[in-house]
């Protein structure tokens, strides 16, 4: 099974990202290390500890960084995930203690006790990666690879019309990722946007798992008022679950490669920007990373997979 550390921002899609993960039988969760961006850092990391804690989950649970790279503090996305991060559902918070290592020292540390075998996925801003990078150079050989929810490389955005919340929230620590020399697979918004959930599936997690998939169940209804404003239907996205997915059934997407970098400047921060092999001589972008992105999903084996891991 896959070793993983799971970089989060919990967050509704995050928390049915968590479970998804504990639940499947190919996937190990070495920790839980959290960061702003949903919600600020200390929310982040009480609400990993409270997912752990309802799963019965005994990893440890690291806080990172609270701020982006570069500027001021976030404005954070309460009016997607509420107050709480969970749909403002009054769920107890868990006592437990943190590990006392920040995320990114974590981070390190595990890759050194395994090296070559962890896959971090990252599924919130990446400034806890980007920390990781600093303190430990070796970082990119350590890891097997690295997965993110992030990004829109041949779509718009869902924070500016070009920008994805994950890199739009820490777009110099995005642009640092990037650029490292490890084995850098994408799943943004061109796959995940292209997944509506309507209640239904909620209903279905539910019924196959009372205490994790009620528990999303719940969280959802918050979050799909959010995504469901603005259309007919009532559905949400949960983004957050597309890389581990593919971590258990690769074949389920199609992917492409190109040169990545994300813009910095004001007006296209976070933009996630695809330079497709002999498109440009600049070495701007020939000196740029070659990162996998996904591109294509199969939609309904996707839902059954969430169902059957969320069954087991
Ligand atoms: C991403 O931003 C957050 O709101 C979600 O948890 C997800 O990680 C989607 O753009
Ligand atoms: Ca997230």
């Amino acid at each position: 099974s896959h070793k993983i550390i799971l970089d989060t921002d919990p967050g509704i899609d995050d928390a049915m990202a968590i479970f998804f993960a504990f639940q499947s039988p190919d996937i190990e969760v070495l920790g839980l290390t959290t960061v702003f961006g949903n919600v600020p850092v200390d929310m982040a990391a009480r609400n990993a500890l409270t997912l752990c804690e309802l799963a019965g989950q005994e990893i440890p649970v690291t806080k990172g960084v609270g701020m982006p790279w570069v500027g001021p503090e976030s404005t954070y996305a309460h009016f997607v995930h509420g107050d709480d991060g969970f749909g403002n559902i009054n769920f107890p918070a868990s006592n437990r203690e943190l590990d006392p290592r920040s995320s990114a020292q974590f981070i390190v540390d595990m890759a050194r006790q395994y090296p070559g075998e962890i896959t971090l996925v990252a599924i919130g801003p990446l400034g806890n990666l980007a920390l990781a990078l600093r303190l430990e150079p070796e970082l990119p050989k350590l890891v097997k690879g690295v997965s993110i929810m992030g990004g829109a490389a041949f779509v718009r955005g869902n924070v500016t019309p070009v920008a994805e919340a994950n890199i739009w929230n820490d777009a110099h620590a995005a642009e640092i990722v990037f650029a490292a020399d490890w084995d850098l697979t994408m799943f943004g918004l061109d796959v995940t946007n292209a997944v509506p959930f309507k209640p239904s599936f909620m209903e279905t997690l539910k019924g196959k798992n009372e205490k994790l998939g009620g528990f999303v169940f719940n969280a959802a209804k918050f979050y799909t008022d959010f995504y469901s404003a603005n259309r007919d239907d009532r559905v949400c996205f949960f983004h957050d679950a597309f890389p581990l997915a593919h971590l258990i059934q690769p074949a389920l997407f199609e992917l492409t490669e190109g040169h990545v970098r994300v813009a910095t400047d004001a007006l296209n921060r976070g933009q996630t920007i695809v330079a497709p092999e002999g498109t440009t001589a600049s070495p701007l972008w020939t000196e740029a990373n070659k990162i996998k992105v996904a591109t294509g999903v199969d939609h309904s084996k996707l839902e059954q997979l969430f169902i059957d891991t969320y069954a087991r």
